[in-house]
């Protein structure tokens, strides 16, 4: 593959470390912006990475910050906004994509790839889904623009945000108990857990596979978990003994009403409104790409287990094909 320079937003996030780590193994230069230069230095351990401060949301400094770049990449994305007016999703979701396409156009820059979510629809219930679709919605009527949408179900990997808050969840919970229990809303809901390498290596296809071009891909896992399972399995795995209380919705709304006045909302009623629908696909996007899906069951151990990895970045070495450093933070 001949070397491109791929600029990235967000690409300092959970999968933003995974997808520019590989692609600088692959030979690419990269470029990502960020909000907080300072706060993802480690990022800087990448050979040749620039990591550039930029206000994303300026139309100028964007178009200026992307001048150059053979593809751009989205990754940014927000489960939370402040307050519930939806505002800050359709900044975050829908604006932002709006300045991402009119600063390709600008520069004459033809890919983009744009990281959605599976589920997102105009019709959907929450903030979260349907600013993600208001976004995809723009970049299928862009014109000059040759683009990709992945919509992952939920990701797993090191590093993940979703398995490991369960884990710190039910650490938390079983503090000093024998035996925890953790009341869940929407229990039921159905999710097809997508491994973060899977969805990198879609990612990395997408760069030279033209048929991916104007694809809308649904990205996800070989098996599906209710909410309560995939609980019940990560406490399994952190050796704690718990069990999974699914909540009728009138509690469940409550409780997201509850834990969404707490710092950083580890649930808020637009989480909750988005667990209302199962995300989960009768496609096979992964495999039609060659990928094939790999089971959570296979990976989450290796993180979650007594033997996790001992720093937030430890995953970057781990992706960038370092086994010795990987199997030390491991070790540590
Ligand atoms: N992780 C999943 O399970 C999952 C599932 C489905 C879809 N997705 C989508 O995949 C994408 C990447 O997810 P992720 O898990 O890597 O997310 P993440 O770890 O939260 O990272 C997202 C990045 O976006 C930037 N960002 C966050 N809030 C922002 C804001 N308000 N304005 C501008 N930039 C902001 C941050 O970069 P800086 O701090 O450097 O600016 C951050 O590193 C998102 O679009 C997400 O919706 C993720």
């Amino acid at each position: 593959m001949r070397s491109m320079l791929i600029t990235v937003l967000g690409g300092t996030g959970f999968v933003g470390r995974a997808l520019v780590s590989r692609l600088i193994r692959d030979g690419h230069q990269v470029r990502v912006l960020t909000r907080h230069r300072a706060r993802h230095s480690p990022l800087l351990v990448l050979p040749g990475l620039n990591l550039l401060r930029t206000d994303i949301y300026s139309a100028s400094a964007l178009e200026a910050a992307v001048a150059g770049s053979d593809v751009v990449i989205n990754l940014v994305g927000i489960l939370n906004e402040s307050g519930y007016s939806g505002k800050g999703f359709t900044r975050a979701h829908t604006e932002l994509t709006a300045n991402v396409i009119k600063a390709c156009q600008a520069n004459g820059i033809r890919r983009l790839l744009h990281m959605s979510a599976l589920k997102a629809s105009a019709d959907a219930p929450s903030h979260y889904l349907r600013s993600k679709a208001a976004a995809n919605k723009l970049i299928q009527e862009s014109v000059g623009v040759d683009w990709t949408i992945f919509e992952p179900s939920v990701i797993f990997g090191p590093g993940d945000g979703f398995m490991n808050k369960f884990a710190s969840l039910i650490k938390f919970a079983a503090w000093g108990h024998f035996f925890t229990v953790l009341p869940i809303a929407r229990g039921g809901t159905r999710f097809a857990p997508v491994y973060i390498g899977d969805v990198i290596e879609a990612m990395i296809q997408a760069l030279t596979n033209k048929s991916t071009t104007g694809q809308r891909l649904e990205l996800c896992g070989p098996d599906v978990f209710t909410l309560s399972a995939l609980i019940n399995y990560v406490a399994h795995i952190i050796g704690k003994r718990c069990y999974v209380l699914s909540l009728p919705d009138s509690i469940g709304v409550l409780q997201a009403a509850l834990l969404g006045l707490l710092p950083g909302k580890p649930l808020s009623l637009d989480n909750f409104r988005s667990l209302a629908v199962d995300s989960v696909s009768t496609r096979q996007d992964l495999a039609s790409l060659g990928v094939t899906p790999t089971a959570l069951t296979s990976v989450v151990p290796y993180y979650l287990g007594p033997r996790q990895p001992a720093t937030r970045y430890a995953e970057l070495r781990y992706a960038a094909g370092s086994r010795v450093a990987a199997k030390d933070a491991l070790n540590k």
